[in-house]
């Protein structure tokens, strides 16, 4: 049985007290982020793919914020490149030829050894193994294939990815093909990451929450059933996060994840009474609460608590990533108020 209380929240089982991580803890709002991001003289993407520096900005948060838990520092765009899309960060991504026609969809690569076409992720997770041994479990991660396709068809950032919708509604065949090579390459991803010694995996649905239940159930739901399935989960823990999921929990929870992931425009307790007992959560502080004066902080993470009511398999996390300008002092106050109030 693992000791990390993490992961025993990720399987249902008792904890000493509540473990929490934040979406996207790497990053801007950390100066020493934007030190080592410097340090290189290059862009986003130079960092992804420097084994040294990704493993040291992975590191950081841990050592600042006494996290429980570390996420591999990476994108879930970066798989995209060697499928033959090249990307930029501006600092949104950019994809300079997006995906519209079967002739697109067809000249993708979906390579044979994603050890090999990204060798910097295996590296970097191998380092970090070695770096957090009996500190904090690893986490490793992609996009959920919904959302790398909204960006491979948009080429960019979008409120309502309307190119992706169009070709979702009016070229079913053509948005199938184009779903099942990504979910292959996503299934060979995630697989080499967790033979590279990852030891949880999560899923980001950023704009799942985009569709109505019903096309969130055609569109979305059996592609990442196929992920899923298509994992050698062994031990390791599944975390499936659909930001704007709260409203159509049942059909999330039949992608047959371990944990689900939870915005802040759900009730977690609510939550938790439609899911069972027999799935784990993680969420749900609205990002911008770090905003807030310190007593607001420790009474809003209290109410979380309060919500879960002692349910084992609660992680607690931010709804969707910190955001840049985040005083770190708060982000620090805010693990140490979950450690506290749900210390047993
Ligand atoms: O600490 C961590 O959580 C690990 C690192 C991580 C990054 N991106 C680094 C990053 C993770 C898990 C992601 C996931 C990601 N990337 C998602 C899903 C989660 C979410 O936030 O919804 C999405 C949609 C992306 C795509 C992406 N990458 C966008 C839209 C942007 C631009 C907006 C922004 O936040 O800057 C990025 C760039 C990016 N990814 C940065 C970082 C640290 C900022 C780049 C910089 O340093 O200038």
């Amino acid at each position: 049985m693992t000791e990390y209380n993490f992961l025993k929240a990720c399987w249902c089982q008792p904890v000493d007290r509540v473990p929490v991580w934040l979406m996207r803890q790497a990053g801007r709002y950390l100066q020493c982020y934007k030190d080592v991001r410097a340090k290189g003289g290059g862009t986003f993407l130079d960092l992804c793919k420097d084994p040294e520096r990704a493993a040291e900005v992975t590191i950081q948060p841990i050592d600042i914020l006494n996290a429980d838990a570390a996420i591999l520092f990476s994108d879930i765009l970066t798989p995209i490149e060697p499928m033959g899309m090249k990307l930029d960060f501006v600092p949104g991504p950019v994809f300079e030829n997006p995906i519209r026609t079967a002739a697109d969809v067809d000249a993708l690569v979906v390579p044979e050894d994603m050890a090999e076409a990204v060798s910097y992720v295996p590296e970097i997770i191998k380092r970090l193994r070695v770096a957090f041994e009996g500190r904090v479990p690893l986490i490793g991660f992609g996009g959920a294939p919904f959302t790398l396709a909204c960006y491979m068809v948009e080429g960019k950032g979008s409120k309502d990815f309307a190119s992706l919708k169009q070709m979702m509604y009016g070229d079913f065949p053509l948005y199938d093909a184009l779903m099942k090579k990504v979910t292959e390459m996503d299934r060979r991803y995630l697989n080499m990451q967790i033979e590279a010694g990852a030891q949880a995996i999560q899923i980001f649905d950023t704009w799942g929450g985009l569709l109505a239940p019903h096309d969130f159930e055609k569109y979305i739901l059996p592609y990442v059933q196929e992920l899923i399935n298509g994992l050698n989960r062994k031990d390791i823990p599944i975390i499936y996060f659909v930001k704007g999921g709260g409203g159509m929990l049942e059909l999330v929870k039949q992608a047959g994840a371990d944990v689900l992931g939870l915005d802040w425009h759900v009730n977690l307790g609510k939550a938790r009474d439609i899911l069972g007992p027999d799935i784990a959560v993680q969420g749900n502080l609205d990002p911008t609460v770090l905003y807030a004066p310190k007593d607001h902080i420790e009474r809003e993470v209290q109410r979380i608590l309060d919500e879960n009511a002692d349910r084992p398999g609660f992680i607690f996390n931010l709804g969707h990533g910190i955001l840049p300008t985040v005083p770190p002092e708060n982000a620090i106050h805010m693990v140490e108020c979950v450690h506290r109030l749900s210390q047993k």
